[in-house]
């Protein structure tokens, strides 16, 4: 690998990285020359393929099961990665669910589960990174920060989103966690960013877009007119991950096709 890597030497752990939009920032991390925890779940057949795309275009992964929401998965997740790459310097907070219904029909354990990975399991592994940034202290030929966040968050921790509360609940925590942290931690070289990704082609959203129908609907809340890839949201996470970005803490990029443009009052209003 060149020298001209973005992200060389650096280590990154991306949670929920076996599929979707997680999968595809961590195949970005690792091209970029970032040594990647790839996180997962459930699915661990799918986290070994990652891995061996990662070492198949000469890079290096491990696959990591932790549930994010629990204290001590995450830590000893932590544990693990220090053991493999020595440390932290890149934490892409990514594990995300949707658990949809109508708000009357909501149970307190579709609420309390969407929530407790969502934003709780961001919290969890940011503070271990955060404990681990400051522990090691700056390695200046790595990166001019002593370690970087990302948080996934969504065009819905801005846009309210019917049949989804739990969920957009839970992405409008995620952005005041996230612009708490940066707050807090800038001033001991910690950058803290969010994405928020539109509609992308995952697995999360397929019935929004696996049919024509439902693709020529969803592109009606898309001025772009096209739904984004993880591959868009993997070269966003390397430039918030590497010192292209230096100066930029406590913001949401969001990175939707213009989604957040409030498309309805093109022609209205
Ligand atoms: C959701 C997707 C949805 C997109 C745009 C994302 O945060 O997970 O299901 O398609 O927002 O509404």
């Amino acid at each position: 690998m060149s020298t001209s890597l973005k992200l060389k030497g650096q280590s990154a752990l991306v949670t929920g990285a076996n599929s979707g939009i997680g999968k595809g920032v961590a195949l970005a991390l690792a091209k970029e020359g970032a040594n990647v925890v790839i996180n997962y779940v459930t699915h661990p057949e799918a986290a070994q393929e990652v891995v061996k795309e990662i070492e198949d275009l000469g890079g290096n992964a491990i696959a990591i099961m932790a549930d994010v929401s629990k204290e001590d998965e995450v830590q000893h997740m932590f544990q693990e990665m220090f053991a493999h790459f020595g440390t932290i310097d890149i934490l892409v907070n990514n594990a995300g669910l949707q658990k949809d219904s109508p708000f009357k029909d909501m149970s307190l354990a579709d609420w309390q589960l969407v929530l407790n990975i969502n934003l709780t399991g961001q919290f969890l592994c940011a503070r271990e990174a955060v404990r681990e940034f400051i522990r090691r202290g700056l390695v200046p030929e790595r990166s001019k920060a002593l370690g970087k966040i990302i948080c996934m968050s969504s065009v819905h921790e801005v846009i309210p989103w019917g049949g989804h509360v739990n969920y957009a609940t839970s992405k409008g925590g995620v952005m005041m966690l996230m612009k708490s942290m940066a707050q807090e931690l800038a001033p001991q070289k910690i950058r803290v960013n969010s994405i928020g990704p539109g509609a992308i082609q995952t697995p999360i959203n397929r019935p929004a877009w696996d049919t024509p129908e439902a693709l020529n609907s969803l592109l009606t809340l898309i001025p772009y007119n096209r739904i984004g890839q993880p591959e868009d949201i993997g070269n966003l996470a390397v430039w918030l991950a590497s010192d292209d970005s230096d100066y930029i803490t406590g913001t949401t990029v969001f990175m939707d096709g213009g989604m957040t443009l409030y498309p309805g009052f093109s022609t209205n209003g």
